[in-house]
């Protein structure tokens, strides 16, 4: 147990700067780093006699020892399929019913039945939108952005071709890699029945002021998809605040297993027609869940929920009767504060390193505005050679277009194999980030990151 105690909870607000009681739960999160590494598992893994460096979650992260304790005692005890008149099948039932029910308090949705599991974001966008396009006519608009993941976009554009929609785009600034909120107000127009945006981006960080866009959309008389699978390990969701119609993240980013999580407003879900088979339920989460879900990662993903409360109320300041939603609430808040610290060290760092061109907010000023995610290119080194090299000395990063798609190509970055990305999570080192730097000036240097493979 840790000593360190924040004195303090509050409601979700993604942009806040820290106030006094948040900064002190945010630095007692930093010193508690090796009991929260002790958590995960895969964190012990070593590379050369050196810890590895896990610096891939944005591609996926590493899940707590509760995680992965859940799925197997599922395995052992309650491995069934729905609705049977015997215990296991009772037992996985209530397992389910309990994931759905800290789903929703995770995402701050009204209960259960507005919350659906899934195979992973994509699929679940990709049934959605398709439902959506029952409803649309030719010339309906739809409006996408630059910056988002190609798995909200795509199934927008597959609209054109069967609906006759059109789809309009909202560029960034590339100075800083952020929407042009001018650009969506043009966008807009009375025919707008969709506007599909993210909360954070996963190429480089920026997070989207959604309420105003929401607002704006819903204004214009859209309704809103918002993907939240980069921001959800980082910012706090309340999809009430946000107002959004729909919201969809993965748990397997989140310290999670390998899912995809749907919320929609219960008037939305009820009202659209969902692909399904005739004997599933016409209502609820079940409408949407198509098939025999994956009940041992569902499992899990209450113990990465059980993981996320007890860093709630051991750091975020949540009391021992705090709800699960408070409790949740607490842990992102906290985990978002003390990323703010690694962010600054990470954007000092990299700020160093001869030949490193970074892409989207680098004002440490701006801190707030962004997740402690980096893409960036080191000239004369293309990013997969930079991947590969510290790959090489035990440190895990992504390059490429991660299915930034759009923003790759509004970067001119396309041809020459994209940007590395490093991204850190709340149970990653300050020490993480001199050695990346190090790896970084080596390499730059001509002398490659010094690895082992
Ligand atoms: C921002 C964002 N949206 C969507 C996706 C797709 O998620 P999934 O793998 O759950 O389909 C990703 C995955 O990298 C992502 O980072």
């Amino acid at each position: 147990m840790s000593a360190y105690r924040a004195t303090k909870s509050r409601a979700a607000a993604p942009l806040a700067t820290p106030n006094a009681p948040e900064a002190a739960a945010a630095s007692a999160l930093r010193a508690a780093v090796a009991e929260i590494r002790a958590q995960f598992p895969a964190l012990s893994r070593e590379h050369g006699g050196r810890p590895y460096s896990y610096l891939d979650g944005p591609g996926g992260t590493q899940v707590p020892r509760r995680t992965i304790d859940a799925m197997s005692r599922y395995l052992e005890r309650s491995n069934a399929n729905h609705e049977g008149g015997f215990a296991t099948s009772e037992e996985s039932d209530a397992i389910l019913a309990e994931a759905h029910a800290a789903a929703a308090d995770f995402l701050g949705a009204g209960g259960p039945d507005e919350v659906a599991f899934g195979q992973n974001m994509t699929t679940l966008t990709f049934s959605v939108s398709r439902a959506i396009g029952r409803t649309l006519k030719p010339g309906d608009e739809i409006v996408v952005t630059r910056l988002d993941h190609d798995a909200n976009v795509a199934p927008w554009l597959a609209l054109q071709e069967e609906r006759g929609v059109t789809v309009r785009w909202v560029g960034i600034r590339e100075a800083d890699c952020t929407l042009d909120l001018a650009d969506l107000e043009r966008a807009l127009g009375p025919r707008t029945r969709m506007v599909a945006v993210g909360l954070a981006s996963n190429a480089v960080g920026t997070i989207n002021p959604v309420r105003q866009i929401v607002a704006m959309a819903h204004a214009a008389g859209a309704m809103t998809y918002v993907d939240a699978v980069h921001a959800a390990p980082h910012v706090p969701i309340d999809v009430k605040a946000f107002d959004t119609d729909f919201l969809v993240c993965s748990p397997y980013k989140f310290f999670g297993p390998h899912l995809g999580l749907l919320y929609g407003k219960p008037e939305r879900l009820e009202r659209l027609a969902s692909y399904k088979v005739r004997p599933a339920p016409d209502t609820g989460s079940g409408k949407w869940e198509t098939g025999t879900l994956p009940g041992e990662s569902i499992a899990g993903v209450l113990g990465t929920f059980d993981y996320l409360a007890w860093l709630g109320r051991e750091f975020g300041g949540a009391g021992a009767g705090a709800s699960r939603r408070a409790a949740l609430v607490a842990a992102v808040e906290t985990i978002q504060a003390a990323e703010r610290g690694l962010s600054l060290a990470a954007l000092a760092a990299l700020g160093e390193v001869p030949g490193l061109k970074l892409h989207g907010i680098t004002d440490p000023v701006r801190v707030v505005e962004r997740v402690p995610t980096f893409a960036f290119t080191l000239a004369g080194h293309s990013p997969r050679e930079v991947a590969a090299e510290l790959g090489r000395a035990g440190i895990a990063v992504w390059d490429g277009d991660y299915y930034a798609y759009e923003l790759i190509r509004a970067l001119g970055l396309a041809e020459s194999g994209g940007m590395v990305r490093v991204g850190f999570v709340h149970y990653n080192e300050t020490s993480e980030i001199e050695r990346l730097a190090e790896a970084l000036r080596s390499i730059a240097a001509g002398r490659g990151a010094g690895g082992t493979s």
